[in-house]
């Protein structure tokens, strides 16, 4: 909430800084390095050792106690990176020392709570933010776009499924996991909440139920491995979230599960349905299956930020290894999730990293026509911002032996391929070309 803050040059750099210096924090301090609009000033931690470890190991960047990071005049915006427990005093605080407030999820570890951090920052003219922002890169931009395009036909539900056994299989310090402000829903459930509002707006209700299945954990890495420690809330949870749209979201998030062979979340909607990526990440495949079709698709990037990453347990990527890779500057020497071997087709992998199709796709001559490409040999557009989903190159209809696209897909072509246009099909195949046309082929 708040208005847009300026960072458009270095010398305007957001000065941050960030209380919690734990797990998360290193990948946003490998990230900071990449972005000429902020600047990490100051770092503090209830362990002044892991402070003064990160403040070492970055020039410039100072080791304070938390009150006097607060009270900094060297710091534009608190970066809340404590456990969920501690989101809410922080950032009060923070906010009472004039500080804006980007904080990790969950906003805050009650609705309460975060009610409260929302009033103080309105009432103090002051921007709060929350994780996750993945609902920006291009796996759930891409998803609500094929909404908002219609390509589902009216939405009317979703469900969102998250499992695991625990994370305190791995992660070194877990207790805040299994305390009132942790949990499935709180803890995994901003992502997938998140993702749900971003594709099917506003939730006005909710209904749920949750269970404990065990009363402690065993901490399984780190220098507490071993340890025993207690649960004191939920960690399974489900419920119903009642949209405004009078969409319904089924939600399942749980610590009591080994493994499902659920979509991340599926969006189904009166003639088409939709699987969406981990919305704990930027990308990944979207996938639609319309109505009477074989098989599902995978849709194109078509939205969102491509490359974006908070940039946890990333990999390296010096440069393209090609010269005709196109992927932004930008992005070089830092933390991909995929390795440039993406940058090849097919098309919705080259998109993501906006390279050059090979040329060895040939453009369709002038004299082709989509009425009789087959199935077999799908002509390809040759440039990668080419919108056309792969299932309407040579779409092909058994019955009629004709390959036909969709009016209702005619609004998807911005293509500056030559002969990427619109083949209005005879009267005859109107009946294929107005959305019936995918329940025979
Ligand atoms: N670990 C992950 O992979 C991950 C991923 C996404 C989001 N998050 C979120 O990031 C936040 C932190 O998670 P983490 O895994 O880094 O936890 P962590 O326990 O590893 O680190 C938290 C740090 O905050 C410090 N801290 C706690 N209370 C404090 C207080 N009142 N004042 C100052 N410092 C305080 C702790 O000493 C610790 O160093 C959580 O909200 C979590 O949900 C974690």
């Amino acid at each position: 909430m708040g208005q847009p803050l300026s960072t458009d040059t270095p010398a305007k750099a957001l000065r941050i800084g960030m209380v919690g210096c734990g797990n998360i924090s290193a990948a946003y301090l490998e990230t900071f390095p990449r972005l000429d609009a902020v600047a990490l000033t100051a770092v503090a931690d209830l362990d002044m050792d892991r402070a003064r470890e990160v403040a070492a190991a970055h020039p410039g960047v100072r080791a304070l106690t938390v009150d006097e990071l607060l009270a900094d005049d060297g710091v534009d915006l608190v970066l809340n990176l404590t456990i969920p427990a501690a989101h809410a005093e922080i950032a009060l605080k923070a906010l009472a020392a004039g500080k804006h407030v980007y904080g990790e999820k969950p906003l805050a570890a009650s609705a309460a709570e975060g009610q409260t951090m929302l009033q103080a920052a309105q009432d103090a003219g002051l921007i709060l933010g929350s994780a996750p922002d993945t609902v920006l890169g291009t796996g759930i931009q891409t998803a609500r776009r094929a909404i908002d395009d219609g390509l589902i036909g009216a939405p009317v539900s979703a469900t969102a499924t998250m499992v695991t056994p625990g994370h305190e299989r791995w992660h070194p310090n877990p207790d805040f996991y299994y305390v009132p402000g942790g949990g499935p829903l709180l803890d995994m459930g901003p992502y997938y909440v998140s993702a749900l509002v971003t594709l099917l707006g506003p939730v006005t209700s909710v209904l749920g139920a949750a269970s404990s299945t065990r009363s402690t954990r065993t901490i399984g890495s780190g220098p507490r491995a071993g340890e025993v420690i207690p649960v004191s809330t939920p960690t399974h949870v489900t419920g119903v979230l009642f949209h405004a749209s009078g969409a319904l979201s089924t939600l399942v998030m749980s610590f009591d599960a080994v493994a499902t062979h659920a979509a991340n979340i599926e969006v189904h909607g009166e003639t088409g349905s939709l699987t969406v990526p981990d919305p704990n990440r930027f990308d990944g495949e979207v996938q639609l299956r319309t109505l009477g079709a074989e098989d599902w698709e995978v849709l194109p990037v078509s939205a969102g930020y491509a490359g974006s990453s908070r940039g946890s347990a990333c990999r390296i990527w010096p440069k393209p290894p090609q010269a005709n890779c196109r992927a932004p500057a930008a992005s070089w020497g830092s933390t991909c999730w995929r390795s440039w071997r993406q940058c090849l087709p097919p098309l919705s992998q080259a998109a993501r990293y906006r390279c050059s199709v090979p040329a060895s796709v040939p453009p369709p001559s002038a004299s082709s026509s989509r009425r009789v490409w087959k199935r077999s040999v799908p002509p390809k557009p040759p440039s990668s911002t080419c919108r056309i989903r792969p299932s309407v190159y040579g779409r092909y209809h058994r019955s009629t032996g004709k390959t036909v696209i969709p009016l209702a897909l005619e609004h998807l072509f911005e293509c500056p391929w030559d002969n990427c246009v619109i083949d209005h099909p005879p009267a005859h195949d109107t009946a294929l070309a107005d959305g019936r046309a995918s329940t025979d082929h």
